[in-house]
């Protein structure tokens, strides 16, 4: 029997091709592992009105962790439209089934590290190497929303907050409401996750990326708890920015930030522009992490036109893969693989369209293996 078994789903778009790359490096590393095909994405929602199947589900209660690919989301009237007359009739509503999983295998930390390889043309400036580490569970991705908002519900807020009164008054089908839930103990426990990352790769700063002079209560709450966790850490330094600000630091001096920390939306898109501060999203992993499962995942979508074509760079999937390896305990071949990776990107031999050269998918792969 194999040492670990891992749930293999590659989605839809070039989740499938990007999934057949990393398969090529981690044969080559020979990683003692049964890989099992698991469903998921577009073609399950549009087939039977579920995008994550309850047999993939199970499959992820069996296996060791997942290595995903990607999946189409679309906005709700769009996915509505694809179902089968079938489905049609029974109120399904699409939910991404990448937040699904989070959420549902309470994958609580969500890592993503950015790193500007050597070599990288697409590299916005050298020597950057951020992590963020992004809440996954809650925040506005908790799914509260309404509309149109029950006049229950304006009522009751109208009653207890005099701000809401404004809205309460309007018609019904006038107001949408996304609610932004944060808990204590999930900002605890993400800080937390930041804080020991810095300690063990001797970084010296966390910096916390909120919104606290206009969210009072839920960044508030979030940057207390971070002041509280970072007393812990006393050889690191917590530095507490806003989001908007953080922008534009961000570009003007990528360099000076380690380690980010902040919640789920705020950190779903500080990491798409620290992805493309070190080549775009080729080149960007993440590692969804919970107390007993956990799925890696490249950080980009399923780009549908670009399926099936073996385009599209395969990097951040096989450095999802790296970030799979370490979660296993395989850290020396993470460190392989990482290695690998990095020649290739310094060679500058084989490159795909996005590195302005005309390698395919398949041919970075294998320039990778033959590395290893
Ligand atoms: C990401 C993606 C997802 C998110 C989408 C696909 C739902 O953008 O992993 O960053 O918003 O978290
Ligand atoms: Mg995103």
């Amino acid at each position: 029997m194999a040492k670990y078994r891992i749930a293999w789903l590659p989605g839809d778009g070039v989740g499938v091709d990007v999934m057949d790359a990393s398969k090529i490096v981690l044969d080559k590393i020979k990683l003692d592992a049964e890989y099992i095909h698991g469903d998921i994405g577009w073609e399950f929602w549009c087939k039977e009105g579920n995008p994550l199947p309850d047999r993939t589900c199970k499959l992820l209660k069996e296996t060791d962790c997942a290595l995903f690919g990607a999946i189409t989301s679309k906005p709700k009237e769009e996915a509505q439209a694809e179902l089968v007359p079938a489905l049609k009739d029974k109120g399904l509503t699409y939910a991404s089934p990448i937040v699904r999983l989070r959420q549902e295998f309470d994958l609580r930390t969500n890592k993503r590290p950015c790193k500007a390889y050597d070599g990288n043309p697409l590299n916005y400036r050298d020597n950057i190497d951020i992590t963020v580490f992004r809440e996954n569970t809650e925040d506005l991705y908790a799914g509260v929303e309404f509309y149109p908002l029950p006049k229950k519900l304006s009522a009751v807020m109208a009653e207890l907050h005099k701000k809401a009164k404004r809205f309460a008054e309007m018609p019904e089908d006038e107001v949408a409401l996304s609610c932004r839930l944060v808990t204590r103990t999930a900002s605890r426990n993400i800080i937390r996750d930041a804080f020991e990352f810095a300690k063990a790769n001797g970084k010296k700063s966390v910096t916390i990326v909120e919104k606290p002079n206009v969210l009072r209560e839920t960044s508030g709450l979030f940057c207390r708890e971070g002041r509280k966790v970072a007393q812990e850490y006393p050889g690191i330094n917590l530095e507490e920015t806003n989001i908007d600000a953080m922008c534009m630091w961000l570009i003007k001096n990528p360099m000076d930030y380690e380690v980010l920390v902040t919640t789920n939306m705020f950190g779903d898109i500080i990491s798409d522009l620290c992805a493309q501060l070190v080549g775009g999203l080729g080149f960007a992993s993440s590692g969804n992490i919970g107390d007993k499962y956990a799925v890696f995942e490249p950080t980009h979508g399923s780009a549908p036109k670009y399926a099936g074509m073996n385009k599209v760079n395969p990097l951040a999937t096989m450095l999802a893969a790296k970030l799979m390896l370490e979660y296993l305990g395989e850290k020396n071949s993470a460190e392989r693989l990482e290695a690998a990776i990095a020649a290739v990107i310094k060679e500058g031999k084989v490159r795909t369209y996005d590195m302005g050269g005309k390698a395919t998918t398949t041919e970075m792969a294998k320039a990778v293996a033959d590395k290893l």
